[in-house]
């Protein structure tokens, strides 16, 4: 290991387990961004680190980072809740580590609709969190229409959202090797697609998941509690 080279802490949390995720895909970019940088990368994977029982070590590998980069995906507007509690459960771990260090965070949040700012919210969380652990909140990119990036990243449509979003996580990895102290925006991506037609798409996805179910469309549309509202 290189003493003098950056320690990052890469922590995907996408709930899926088997199935690929946009959030993988963003941590496998960062990542190789992070390589060919010589940052030193240790990589969590939030899901697995609960179910495995190997928080802790996870936990000190955060606590040596110079920096830490959460990469996940919108859960009903905030985020997953397996996330909070890795970091509710962090908090309490290293409260009163006289070790811990001023580290650099950074949030990457992707979501299913299609405006990027709706990811604001997440981010802000993270910010707090980084403020309650005394640690540098630098900036989020927050990724609106997420789920196109694992099925047409190679389209030509997607030529300039890629190229935007390559220099968005290359600004994560600028900021961490030359730690800069000027301020940066959140940055947002948003996908060069017509919305509609990413709504008609979208709807598709659901009709075909109710019939692989067993269920027909109308069935997406039951509203099994309501008789139980009074
Ligand atoms: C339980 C659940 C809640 C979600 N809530 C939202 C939401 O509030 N807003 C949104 O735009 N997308 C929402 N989505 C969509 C995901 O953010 C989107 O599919 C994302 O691309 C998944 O990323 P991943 O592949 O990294 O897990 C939700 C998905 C699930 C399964």
């Amino acid at each position: 290991m290189n003493q003098d080279a950056k320690q990052v802490v890469l922590i995907k949390s996408s709930p899926k387990m088997t199935e690929e995720s946009t959030s993988g895909l963003l941590t496998d970019k960062l990542e190789n961004l992070m390589k060919t940088e010589r940052l030193e990368i240790y990589r969590i994977n939030v899901r697995k680190s609960l179910i495995q029982g190997k928080t802790e070590a996870d936990f000190e590998a955060m606590l040596k980072a110079d920096a830490l980069v959460f990469v996940f995906p919108l859960y009903v507007f905030c985020l997953p809740g397996m996330l909070m509690r890795f970091l509710q459960d962090y908090y309490a771990f290293g409260l009163n580590r006289p070790d811990r260090k001023k580290t650099r965070v950074y949030a990457v949040v992707n979501c299913g609709f299609t405006e990027a700012g709706i990811n604001q919210e997440a981010v802000r969380v993270i910010k707090s969190f980084s403020q309650k652990t005394n640690y540098d909140f630098r900036f989020g990119i927050m990724i609106g229409g997420g789920g196109l990036l694992l099925g047409a990243q190679e389209a030509p449509f997607m030529k300039k959202t890629m190229t935007e979003l390559g220099n968005s996580l290359k600004q994560i990895v600028y900021d961490i090797k030359n730690c800069p102290d000027d301020r940066v925006e959140n940055i947002s991506i948003t996908m060069n697609f017509p919305r509609r037609l990413y709504h008609f798409m979208g709807n598709r996805g659901w009709f075909s998941m109710a019939k692989k179910n067993g269920l027909q469309k109308k069935d997406l549309y039951r509203k099994p509690y309501e008789r139980y509202t009074d």
